[in-house]
């Protein structure tokens, strides 16, 4: 079935020159092309041009969409989020509005540990609905490839849950989903001064069975004061690595003890977070493939430092943008809002953010083949927004300005 886009007022296409993702001043290089048309068959996009140049024959039933009054742009790969929960922390939210911190409220017991609760005690059928909605929502939103993330299990049965929920989603639901295992993501309370018993538990019992049963493409490790050392990092990452899960690191959010080194030095596809990254950390990525994702609403949300995304671009590194959606540090999966704050709290310009939010997004998750920009051979995840000009998206935020969705060439119709 052909599905022909046609005239489009402005395509963003993202080209990627045949490379995995963009760095420095070539995150700037959009590949604009005006009054523009793109030939979907099967889902996989067949021709990107002018429309004046287009002159291939379309099938007798192929569906025409008349563009002229829209922007298109390649569907948003929010590549690290923590979807699958249940329960909410509003009453954290109030707390950090009284001036109480992240880093207090886990302590006394809310945090990650209030999550891992309410987890516990949902079903798997429970967990997907949640999530089911909140993908629902986030397509509307304009994103089309999401990451997602363990770790709210914390013991094996919980987190086989999680994972068993995340890769059902991934069968039933439009999203493109890759599924993360975070068993690392904070010692649970059983295992209170015992946390070398809960990282074997990770290494000799959950690791095996999640790689075996392959529910997860990555694994990844909170590597933060109060979580787990660089050393416990380096451990369950490459029992990981020995298992053939891909690598990812949780690093440098609040205190800087050398994670981001470590993700360099194991080839980690991505490194996250990277508030308090020093210099040695970005000297070690400058000389590495890993991707730099930045989280601008966690920086935002907890009203911490934010990560210095214009020096790491400067310095070559290729960087993504991503929500971190969950419900602790970033209740927000909007990619547009994470634009708009990487582009007025990171120096960052429109244009950078949006290569930061397509191909890059799907570099850190080594998706670039198929998703991250509209070029020939590519999945046709397209997005069209009723906007003037594509710098207006970042611009006028806090209102859903997408018109309508594209994924793998089928027009989504939302209720
Ligand atoms: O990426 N930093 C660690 N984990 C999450 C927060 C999880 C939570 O607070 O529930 C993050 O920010
Ligand atoms: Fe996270």
């Amino acid at each position: 079935m052909q599905l022909f886009l046609k005239n489009i007022q402005q395509l963003v296409t993202v080209h990627s020159n045949g490379k995995p993702c963009k760095s420095g001043s070539s995150m700037r290089d959009l590949g604009i092309i005006a009054n523009a048309s793109v030939l979907i068959d099967n889902g996989i996009i067949q021709w990107v041009g002018e429309d004046k140049t287009f002159a291939l024959p379309l099938q007798e039933d192929a569906e025409v969409v008349e563009a002229s009054s829209f922007v298109a742009l390649p569907g948003f790969v929010d590549a690290h989020t923590h979807l699958v929960f249940a329960g909410s922390r509003e009453n954290e939210f109030a707390l950090r509005t009284e001036g109480k911190t992240y880093q207090e409220i886990a302590s006394q017991g809310g945090g990650i540990l209030s999550t891992v609760k309410a987890t516990r005690t949902a079903t798997k059928k429970e967990l997907k609905k949640l999530a089911s909605k909140r993908l629902d929502a986030m397509m509307k939103h304009g994103t089309t490839t999401a990451e997602i993330k363990s770790g709210y299990g914390l013991d094996a049965d919980a987190e086989i849950k999680m994972l068993e929920a995340i890769v059902e989603l991934a069968e039933e639901h439009f999203m493109t989903i890759v599924p993360t295992f975070l068993g690392a993501h904070a010692a649970p309370p059983e295992f209170n001064d015992r946390k070398e018993e809960y990282i074997k538990l990770i290494c000799n019992t959950m690791m095996p069975y999640v790689a075996k049963r392959k529910l997860a493409r990555f694994c990844d490790v909170f590597c933060e004061t109060g979580y787990f050392s660089a050393e416990e990092s380096r451990q369950i990452l490459q029992c990981a690595q020995s298992l053939g899960l891909q690598l990812k690191l949780h690093t440098d959010e609040f205190t800087s003890i050398g994670g981001s080194s470590l993700a360099a030095e194991l080839q980690a596809v991505s490194v996250d977070h990277l508030e308090h990254i020093n210099d040695e950390g970005i000297l070690k990525l400058q000389q590495s493939r890993t991707v730099a994702v930045v989280l601008p609403g966690v920086s935002f949300f907890l009203h911490n430092p934010y990560a210095p995304a214009r020096k790491l671009i400067d310095a070559g590194i290729p960087l993504a943008i991503a929500s971190d959606f969950n419900p602790g540090s970033c209740m927000s999966f909007s990619m547009p809002l994470m634009m708009t704050i990487a582009c007025t709290q990171m120096s960052l310009t429109p244009e950078e953010a949006i290569t930061a939010c397509t191909l890059n997004g799907a570099a850190a998750l080594g998706l670039s083949q198929t998703v991250g920009s509209i070029e020939v051979g590519k999945q046709a995840d397209i997005i069209l927004y009723d906007i003037p000009d594509y710098r207006y998206l970042a611009y006028h935020f806090g209102t859903n300005l997408v018109s309508t969705v594209i994924k793998k060439g089928v027009i989504l119709e939302f209720p």
